[in-house]
């Protein structure tokens, strides 16, 4: 059963707190945080202070998207910091290898990122390293953009990568999953759906993850 993972983006700030608690209540297990720095994407938002705070207050898997230059620098911390996943990009890295054990050796998953127009062929030597994969179906930078359907092929492929391998890594997709298209996510082969504006945008947002997690689970 595919997992939906909202991504508080796209959460009211001001009432942070009660919008986490009820994703949990909707179902939801693992809350993604997504971390810009205005440099690797056109837009900032959240860091370290947040993450504590937000670690205080869930007991939530934290999934923490690192879309900033030299992420080396920073993603020990953020797992120091009660980050149960930390991602970071491969277009960002040069050594990503380096970074991932980083992030291992703090007690957090280690993932990759890759955007729409990098190639799997990117992660041919870093798939035994860690611990997920996260598919970018948008272009990063910001929440409620458009699903790239052609991204569902690219799941596919990566399935088929990890099962040949025999690797333990999961597969996570990001930018515009909604209900329209979760389904056909949750049978390319993905293990996690992050969802922003579906999930925050809607005025229940327990009712929206109960949705989501439903509409996936149809397919599979
Ligand atoms: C986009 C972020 C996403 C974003 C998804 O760059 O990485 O996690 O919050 O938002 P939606 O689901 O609205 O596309
Ligand atoms: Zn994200």
């Amino acid at each position: 059963m595919i997992e939906i993972a909202p991504s508080i983006l796209s959460a009211d700030f001001a009432k942070l707190g009660e919008q986490i608690n009820a994703v949990k209540a909707g179902g939801a297990n693992i809350l993604h945080f997504d971390v810009m720095d205005g440099r690797f994407v056109p837009n900032i938002t959240i860091g370290l202070p947040v993450l504590t705070s937000i670690r205080k207050a869930t007991d939530m898997v934290i999934d923490t998207h690192l879309m900033i230059v030299e992420p080396g620098k920073y993603a020990a911390e953020f797992a120091r910091a009660g980050a149960d996943m930390v991602s970071i990009h491969i277009e960002a890295d040069p050594n990503i290898h380096r970074t991932l054990t980083s992030i291992r050796d703090n007690g957090a998953k280690a993932g990759v990122v890759i955007n729409p127009a990098t190639s799997l062929s990117t992660l041919d030597e870093v798939l035994q390293h860690c611990d997920f994969v996260l598919v970018m179906s948008v272009n990063p930078g910001f929440g409620g953009q458009v699903f790239i359907p052609e991204v569902l092929e690219k799941v596919r492929r990566l399935k088929d990568m990890i099962v040949r391998g025999g690797f333990e890594v999961k597969i996570e997709i990001d930018g515009g999953v909604d209900k329209t298209n979760i389904g056909r996510i949750a049978e390319a082969g993905a293990d996690i759906a992050v969802a922003g504006s579906a999930v925050f945008g809607n005025e229940d947002p327990a009712a929206a993850v109960r949705s989501l997690i439903e509409s996936g689970t149809k397919w599979v």
